[in-house]
């Protein structure tokens, strides 16, 4: 029995590996050209910036993180999200000093624990961006707008975006007083997550998924409707900005999102038809965090989306993907005696600017032809006795099954102009 990849881990095989190029390209293009940064922080970080950044008591910190202890006892764990580690990244490099705003984005795995099933990963990967250092709301709406650029560039259609407003540390104060209120004799009508969630994080209790405690939840004060009032006008101008780029939203009370660190607005973008786990992206702003994790109050706003996630929206939705670049020149050689010829024509070839290869299976010239049309060789150079004896060599377009006599010494580069190794997507050629 040969091992498999853990619970809630896959493979990028091959096959697949060009569509992420694709769309972590496409994620680099539209940030770039909106003033983002890439920053790249570890695989794990010590446990105690998620406990600190996302929260105690919410589903990540107690259950979901994988959490192991170095040679020195001190306690690791693998980043389940990317905020905390940005902000730590933006403090103890001083990224403030530089500048005032701060706009970084990052791509890269992330891992959580859970009951691994369709859209959910122990190992999944999310893009997002993090603005540094701005109250404004229009920074909240650029975040948005970013989010969405990318999605319509990849042709991701019917996504829906949900806000709310969180409130902050001062009008929230009240609000869990009052839901608490609320909720004190209905207790019992509680599932037993929200029992404790009532305890602990009572903002929980709007967003549980069960269908008993939404209805209860149904006729629960709303936030929105306790805000004071900096977190009113700032909710009312996001609200305004979206409505004059004319980008549809629904206002959902209930959302309060899984991470802590969230005040004012709150939102996510969910695909139509994706079931349960239906977030391909989720943020907010966070003007506590940075004071939080040690730093002076500064605020901030940003989003992490799904990979996965969206590479599901994309063919559930029949997204064409464009076809990834193939090799330009196979070398087939009519005998295994020109093999050193083959080797050094082949990296003359490749040092030429084009893409080649050979087999090196010393298979027979059926089976070289038949390796050159599977992975779509443009061209092929068939090594023959006959030809090599007047240095040359049989050049065939595996398209229009042309061939002609061509120098052995030739000049490789004439043959087709140079193209990016990583495909350049546009060309329909192959
Ligand atoms: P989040 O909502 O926990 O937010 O995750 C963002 C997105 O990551 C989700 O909408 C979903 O697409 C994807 N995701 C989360 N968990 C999984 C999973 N187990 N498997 C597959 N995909 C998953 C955050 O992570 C915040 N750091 C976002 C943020 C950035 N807020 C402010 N700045």
């Amino acid at each position: 029995m040969f091992i498999q990849v853990p619970k809630g881990t896959q493979d990028i095989l091959p096959d697949d590996a060009p569509k992420w190029y694709y769309i972590e390209n496409k994620i680099r293009e539209v940030l770039t050209k909106y003033g983002y940064q890439e920053i790249r922080t570890p695989a794990f970080e010590y446990t105690e910036l998620f406990i600190r950044g996302i929260g105690e008591s919410t589903d990540i910190v107690t259950k979901e993180m994988f959490t192991f202890p170095d040679r020195k006892e001190r306690s690791l764990t693998l980043r389940p999200e990317g905020t905390a580690p940005v902000v730590r990244a933006y403090l103890e490099n001083k990224m403030g000093r530089a500048s005032k705003v701060v706009k970084l984005f990052y791509i890269g795995s992330m891992f959580r624990c859970e009951k691994p099933q369709a859209g959910r990963f122990r190992q999944f990967n999310q893009f997002g961006i993090e603005v540094i250092g701005t109250k404004s709301p229009e920074a909240d709406v650029e975040v948005i707008m970013a989010a969405l650029e990318i999605y319509e560039k990849l042709g991701l259609k019917n996504l829906e975006i949900v806000i709310n407003s969180v409130g902050c540390k001062k009008c929230r104060v009240d609000y869990i007083q009052k839901l608490k209120k609320f909720l004190r004799n209905k207790k019992d009508l509680l599932c037993l997550e929200c029992v404790k969630r009532y305890e602990k994080n009572p903002l929980r209790v709007l967003d549980c998924k069960k269908d008993s405690c939404q209805k209860i939840m149904e006729t629960a004060p709303m936030i929105t409707e306790n805000l004071c009032p900096e977190c009113k006008l700032h909710f009312e101008e996001v609200k305004s900005h979206l409505d004059d780029f004319k980008i549809k939203y629904q206002i959902d009370h209930k959302l309060v999102r899984g991470l802590d660190y969230y005040t004012k607005t709150a939102f996510e973008i969910v695909g139509k038809g994706l079931g349960a786990q239906n977030a391909i992206a989720g943020g907010g702003r966070y003007d506590d965090l940075v004071e939080e994790l040690g730093g002076k109050p500064t605020p901030g706003v940003g989003f992490a989306a799904g990979i996965e996630r969206m590479i599901m929206v994309m063919n559930q939705q029949k997204i064409n993907w464009p076809k990834p670049k193939c090799i330009d020149i196979f070398i087939v050689k009519v005998s295994e005696e020109n093999k050193d010829t083959a080797f050094r024509l082949l990296q003359k070839i490749r040092n030429s600017g084009l893409s080649a290869d050979l087999d090196y299976s010393n298979g027979s010239l059926k089976s070289q032809m038949r390796i050159a049309n599977k992975i779509g060789a443009r061209y092929t150079v068939i090594i023959g006795e006959e030809e090599l004896s007047k240095d040359m060599v049989t050049l065939r377009n595996m398209q229009t099954k042309e061939q002609k006599k061509v120098k052995l010494d030739g000049n490789w580069e004439d043959l087709t102009p140079r193209e990016e190794i990583h495909g350049n997507y546009k060309n329909k050629r192959y």
